[in-house]
């Protein structure tokens, strides 16, 4: 029984004066979430809930409503997203809670769309997010020690999580005051870092939870990859599959808190990406095995904007494969398959709540889940694990062609509506299209040593991070080093080599002004070593280090002892001494650039200083700032930089920080054609392979004016600024492909209602974006096509007619539907064959 459930019991029983106050506080706005075995009750009512996550900073609040709205239609019950602590926190005790980070806007308007939120507080979110969430402020109180039983680390994380409980209280967010917060999280994923910590980890689960509960949200706390998490808490499963997952008490229900819908990129990696028939395939496995709430994480992946990334080498886009692209739009057909999949799921709710399956093998790989519910309810899932082939497998009365690695979905155990690997959605191309290029640049030139007002200079290498508080990602470390006239290698040797070892996360290298070269790290490994022949000269030569860190790391033990930086040792070989040690030399630092420093990137800082113009401007120069003005373009589609001539750097638009770009990073891996059939993984399905990990850059509409908007560069390493693309992402043509007898929920409310008699045939739903058309039809055909959606090609059986039917029925329209019969394409080409419809129509 679940607290709330408990509480309520009490309510129901007794009268006494604590109770009747917590008993009244409970149920105002007659709202109560329980929990038992099957599954979550809002409101009395046992729900299979869909939810999705959706991290409000990485979207700008204008884009929330659609977002929502999205998923609403897309199936969704529920919205998840984390508290990013750090974002709300950025000083102690002062709170932000404005535009992006309007945590309760937010879940206003999630609440206002009729969803519900599940809330995860953390205060760690991990995420791909700097620092995990933590604000770097952290890593200074006085014998803190993160994510175990340390009182500094305790009382920290008590205030914060109190301050969002009660900010929600007063709010009236919780659904047991009318709101449509149904579930709230706590920590995150602490399972694997309590059995690495011992008796400490498992002392502060203790706390942790005991202080959640303590909160009196009057809704469940969860805990996710947590085995052991303390009643009443509930411990879910995170994963590409978690059908084996089981609660640790038989009265909790099986919940899934992340479905992972494909997987992050980070800059030098290619781009993951899962295909929707296995995304679907995890998804119904769950729901036949008994699992009863699942959330997609992400739904909308969005976009790390300024320095917001995680990592380190986590890269800007966050768009995750996630079923809305990183600009909202619907990615298709992954959006439209998990739309279908859930109205299949929904149509069996009934059965599906009333109790445990009866499971019964069809074969080696093939099973039956039948769901029964006293009220007369059945639903089926029968399922073909074979990852190779087809099995035809007889149920009921009747028989069933199951695909590879598939499910059919079965609310009557009769009629299929629905089977995980039969893509009933269409499917989009989309299209990056330039619409501003050529912008007339300004530059400013960045200083190329530390030597200035605000240096400072010790004996020896200075840790990073500790050293700038992350409030830039520079430092720079400048050194002195003396080149006697009597130097060998003046007189024809090799240069000297200096070696320097870091910490991370990549490292520019100037020797008297002039870059002499760079090393980075990656994700798997943040170390570098620079080691490469440098240009002295006779006299004081001016090492300059310039040192990054690309994204502090969000996940691991131990936060408090992670480095940055130039830790050393930094040497120079190749002289007449042989090695000369400079770790302990002096070393001048500077924290961040002097156009970081001048805020350059804001309207009243970029006017502070003199930009050259025209043709002085300088390209492919290390260090340079950029500037331009330009107008809106017209329209609402989403915009986007293309950064493809520029290497490294961060963009700003009016004064805000649309990310850290790194398009010199190529995306080295094995990008080979993926199959959606057998276990997925992250390194499974990957592209972009020898291009840049990010090639375009979000930019939000609503950060733009109509004229005049400041897009202002800050280039590392050197790039061509004339080449940047402001583009617009639109859908460039749609596809449908489906098979002749390919079962439909639509076919399937008919036939239920015993209107017709005979199965009917599916239909092609073809539809552009608002505001576009069909113009053309660029492939079709009836039969035996091959390929995929942009590159389909004919097979050995195509009927004649195929392309008609399409410039008939759809050149000119927005939208249209054809059914996929042997008939309208003018007669079946190859009669005793399985056939389907390959069809791709262009949009303009
Ligand atoms: C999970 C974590 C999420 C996210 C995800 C990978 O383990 O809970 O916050 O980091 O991995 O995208």
């Amino acid at each position: 029984m679940g607290l709330v459930n408990i509480i309520m019991t009490m309510c129901n029983s007794f009268f006494l004066v604590g109770v009747v106050l917590l008993c009244s506080w409970i149920s105002r706005g007659n709202g109560s979430v329980s929990y038992d075995s099957k599954a979550i009750s809002v409101n009395g009512q046992k729900r299979i809930l869909i939810s999705g996550s959706i991290h409000y900073p990485r979207s700008t609040p204008e884009m929330w409503p659609d977002l929502i709205n999205k998923a609403k239609e897309g199936g969704l019950d529920v919205i998840q997203t984390y508290v990013f602590w750090n974002g709300h926190e950025p000083e102690p005790g002062k709170y932000y809670f404005e535009e992006r980070y309007d945590l309760v806007k937010f879940i206003k308007l999630v609440q206002k769309a009729g969803l519900y939120v599940n809330l995860r507080i953390g205060p760690y979110a991990c995420a791909e997010w700097n620092f995990g969430g933590f604000p770097v402020w952290l890593k200074y109180v006085p014998g803190i020690s993160f994510r175990t039983n340390n009182e500094p680390f305790k009382a920290a994380m008590q205030k914060f999580t109190t301050k969002i409980v009660n900010m929600m209280k007063a709010e009236r967010l919780y659904e047991t005051q009318g709101g449509p917060i149904i579930l709230s999280q706590i920590e995150n994923e602490y399972g694997p870092m309590e059995y690495e910590l011992g008796a400490p980890g498992k002392a502060y689960t203790e706390w942790a939870a005991k202080m959640a509960v303590d909160l009196g949200t009057g809704v469940p706390w969860i805990m996710c990859k947590q085995d052991d998490a303390p009643d009443p808490i509930i411990n879910t499963c995170n994963g590409f599959y978690c059908d084996y997952f089981s609660p640790n008490k038989a009265y909790k229900p099986k919940m899934w808190t992340e479905a992972w819908t494909g997987w992050f990129t980070e800059f030098g990696g290619p781009v993951p990406y899962r295909p929707a028939e296995d995304l679907a395939f995890s998804v119904a496995k769950f729901i036949q095995k008994g699992g009863s709430f699942i959330n997609y994480y992400m739904y909308h992946g969005g976009t790390n904007f300024g320095r917001t990334a995680g990592g380190p080498f986590i890269a800007t886009s966050y768009d995750y494969d996630a079923p809305l692209d990183e600009y909202g739009l619907l990615r298709q057909p992954k959006w439209g398959h998990l739309k279908d999949l859930h109205r299949a799921i929904k149509l069996c709710e009934p059965a599906l709540v009333s109790g445990d399956p009866v499971v019964t093998p069809l074969g080696n790989y093939q099973e039956a889940h039948v769901f029964k519910s006293r009220a007369g309810a059945c639903a089926a899932f029968l399922a073909n694990y074979n990852q190779r082939s087809f099995a035809k497998v007889s149920f009921g009365s009747m028989h069933y062609n199951l695909p590879p690695w598939s499910i059919s979905i079965l609310p009557d155990c009769k009629n299929t509506v629905y089977n995980t690997a039969r893509i009933g959605a269409q499917s989009a191309q989309m299209k990056m299209t330039p619409v501003r290029k050529g912008f007339s640049w300004q530059s400013y030139n960045e200083e190329t040593t530390s030597y200035g007002d605000d240096t400072f200079t010790v004996a020896g290498l200075l840790e990073q991070v500790n050293t700038t508080r992350d409030h830039t990602d520079y430092l720079w470390y400048t050194t002195d080093v003396k080149i006697g006239p009597w130097e060998g290698f003046l007189r024809g040797g090799n240069m000297p080599v200096l070696t320097v070892l870091s910490a991370g996360h990549a490292l520019h290298v100037f020797i008297n002004g002039q870059l002499s070269g760079t090393a980075y790290g990656s994700l798997e490994n943040p170390r570098l070593t620079f080691k490469q022949g440098v240009n002295l000269r006779i006299g004081v030569n001016k090492i300059s280090l310039l040192s990054i860190a690309v994204g502090l790391p969000n996940i691991g033990p131990h936060f408090e002892t992670w480095n940055a930086g130039v830790l050393g040792p930094v040497s120079l070989s190749g002289l007449n001494e042989g090695k000369r040690d400079l770790t302990w030399q002096k070393w001048s630092y500077k924290v961040g650039l002097k156009g970081e420093s001048l805020s350059l990137h804001s309207l009243s800082g970029s006017s502070s200083v003199e930009w050259v113009e025209g043709s002085y401007v300088t390209e492919r120069q290390p260090l340079t700032w950029y500037k331009t003005v330009f107008n809106a373009p017209n329209g609402d589609e989403p915009l986007a930089l293309d950064m493809n001539t520029m290497s490294k750097g961060q963009v700003w638009i009016n004064g805000q920080s649309i990310g850290r770009y790194w398009n010199q990073y190529k995306a080295t891996g094995n990008c080979d054609a993926c199959n959606y059939a057998g276990w997925f993984n992250e390194k499974k399905c990957l592209k972009n392979c020898g291009e840049a990990s990010q090639r375009w850059y979000h930019i939000p509409r609503s950060w733009l004016y109509p004229t005049g908007n400041l897009l202002v560069v800050f280039e590392e390493w050197g790039g061509n600024p004339y080449d940047i693309t402001l583009v617009k992402r639109e859908v460039a043509s749609v596809c449908s492909d489906i098979y002749e007898w390919q079962p439909t929920l639509v076919n399937w409310q008919l036939q239920s209602s015993g209107k017709v008699t005979k199965p009917l045939r599916p239909k092609a739903h073809l539809s552009c974006d608002s505001g576009q058309k069909i113009s053309s039809i660029k492939f079709a055909s009836f039969g035996t096509p091959e390929g995929a959606c942009g590159n389909f090609r004919q097979g050995s059986c195509h009927a004649f007619h195929s392309y008609d039917v399409f410039e008939r029925y759809c050149v000119g329209q927005q939208s249209c539907t054809v059914p996929v019969t042997p008939e309208i394409f003018g007669g079946d080409p190859c009669p005793n064959v399985m056939k389907k419809l390959s069809v791709e129509v262009v949009c303009s």
